[in-house]
């Protein structure tokens, strides 16, 4: 039987059939070339270019800043790096709000200048006409639920989303919105668990959670989970490596090697 490490692409298929055989989806983001990489020699499934490049590459504190130029670049670096992972590409602030035809332009701009595979983008009902215009554009699309970061001054929090019943009835319908706008998948992000698996229950496409419980699949940032990143301690976030560490000693002893003349030696010269 062929798994999906036999695969040699992840498509929308293939995630589709991973979710029926009950295999989880692993997710991370990257924004270049070598992070991307070494994300795919490792077997993830899908590499999200997420509009976070705006807070851990770009130093912004919300994700609204970042552009679609911006976003173009991140992406196509991150596609020059990947051989067999689905790259899924954030669709950013101000991309896709105003009306259909923009939303289409800037998903087929992603497509046509970086060589993704799929966007995504936020948002509910009100978003689901344009989802449907960008697949039938022939362009996979990821929704997003929950905690949706380019609403932040709308919610004015970055708390746990839909924990009310109102919230939580309105998540369910706009996921059913997503998925008849035919969304392939769908971010769940930081919503109680319970309210992750109903949705689960009730929807036949892969859901991917961040802070939503144990969805089909599970994404976080890159940065975030090797350590990189220091001050952002969310509940669901479970640290892989202390790269600020390891930096941070490695940059030190670099400096000390120079200023004492230990860097170059003999042999690392010409
Ligand atoms: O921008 C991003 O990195 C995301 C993930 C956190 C889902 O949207």
């Amino acid at each position: 039987m062929s798994t999906t490490k036999d695969i040699k692409r992840i498509t929308v298929q293939a995630l589709a059939e991973m979710k029926e055989r009950g295999e989880k989806i692993t997710v991370l983001t990257a924004y270049d070339f070598s992070m991307a990489r070494i994300l795919d020699e490792c077997g993830i499934e899908i590499i999200l270019v997420g509009d976070s490049a705006a807070n851990v590459v770009a130093g912004h504190k919300t994700t609204l800043p970042i552009t679609l130029d911006q976003m173009i670049y991140h992406a196509a670096a991150v596609v020059r790096g990947v051989q067999r992972a689905m790259v899924a590409v954030d669709l950013p602030f101000g991309s896709y709000q105003s009306d259909e035809a923009e939303a289409v332009r800037s998903a087929v701009r992603v497509m046509k200048e970086t060589g993704a595979n799929a966007v995504k983008l936020e948002g509910g009902v009100e978003v689901a006409g344009s989802i449907k215009r960008i697949v039938n554009a022939g362009i996979p699309v990821m929704g997003h639920l929950g905690l949706m970061p380019q609403s932040i001054n709308k919610y004015g929090t970055y708390g746990v989303r839909a924990k009310a019943e109102a919230e939580a009835e309105a998540l369910l319908f706009n996921a059913q919105c997503l998925y008849e706008a035919g969304c392939f998948a769908l971010v769940l992000e930081k919503i109680p668990s319970e309210l992750a698996a109903n949705v689960k229950e009730k929807l036949p496409i892969p859901l991917i959670g961040i802070g939503a419980g144990a969805a089909d699949g599970q994404v976080l940032v890159v940065n975030d989970m090797l350590g990189i990143t220091q001050d952002f301690k969310p509940r669901f976030l479970r640290r892989y490596a202390d790269l600020h560490a390891v930096i941070s000693s490695a940059v030190t002893r670099y400096i000390s090697d120079v200023k004492n003349d230990k860097f170059p030696s003999e042999e690392e010269q010409y």
